[in-house]
């Protein structure tokens, strides 16, 4: 069994008086909760954060990382940096960084690898446009993006974690009806069926507008292993809500 994973990507948020104060309201609350889960910070952050989730059941993550292994890449942060901090999950491919930093699925793909050789594992979001969807190309647009990681990292690839985050439910309040959602899930588990004797393994998240008043439907899907949450994160009754439904 997989078990279910929550997510919750703090995106560009936070500062040192209010990370400190949400996990103090997430951990005095968390009795109920047992399924797996992380924070996925800025990487100013990590090191905060390393500190405060130290001997807690919520595991760190970043946000994003460089596609090289170090050198002269002014602004980047590398794989083993984000080692160093003892992030266990790094968000790759967001559809934040595919659109404002015209990140390409081979770009993808390569940050995938670096984080993997650090022993980090890659959340490799996917997703579709409301034109793409509209265009009846939401398969086509997930099956291209993954394959690119697929074909970089081979026999590795049974240790991602893959989210599903179509474009136009990020930040809008539409979220994907549990059908859509289970829809492009089971593509994308077939897809990883091809590639891999492992492919039971791998958790398929789902991303985009998650709540607490919808969570529940979508993770009862067969393949909704998770969720990876943006905006219901950031405020602690949501996000302990949602673990608290994943738990159950
Ligand atoms: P929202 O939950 O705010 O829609 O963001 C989803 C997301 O982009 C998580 O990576």
């Amino acid at each position: 069994m997989r078990g279910k994973l929550m997510i919750g990507n703090w995106k560009m948020n936070g500062s040192l008086a209010a990370n400190a104060s949400l996990l103090t309201d997430l951990l005095a609350d968390s009795v109920d909760v047992y399924c797996r889960s992380a924070v996925c910070v800025p990487s100013l952050y990590l090191a905060q954060m390393q500190s405060l989730l130290t001997g807690t059941s919520i595991a760190l993550g970043a946000q994003d990382v460089s596609a090289h292994e170090d050198g002269a890449y002014t602004g980047e942060v590398s794989a083993t940096m984000l080692r160093d901090f003892a992030v266990r999950y790094c968000i790759v491919g967001h559809s934040e960084r595919r659109q404002y930093h015209a990140e390409s699925d081979m770009l993808v793909a390569s940050k995938a690898q670096r984080a993997l050789a650090a022993g980090i594992t890659p959340i490799v979001c996917v997703g579709e446009s409301l034109a793409e969807r509209e265009a009846g190309q939401t398969e086509v647009v997930v099956k291209r993006q993954l394959a690119a990681v697929i074909h970089a990292n081979g026999h590795c690839i049974s240790e991602i974690v893959v989210a599903y985050e179509p474009v136009w439910a990020i930040g809008t309040g539409l979220t994907a009806t549990p059908e859509q959602a289970q829809k492009v899930h089971a593509v994308l588990r077939a897809q990883l069926q091809v590639a891999t004797a492992h492919a039971d393994r791998v958790s398929i998240l789902y991303g985009g507008s998650m709540n607490a008043a919808n969570a529940a439907d979508l993770l009862a899907q067969t393949d909704v292993d998770g969720g990876l949450i943006g905006g219901a994160a950031l405020k602690a009754p949501d996000f302990l809500s949602m673990l608290k439904t994943a738990s159950r």
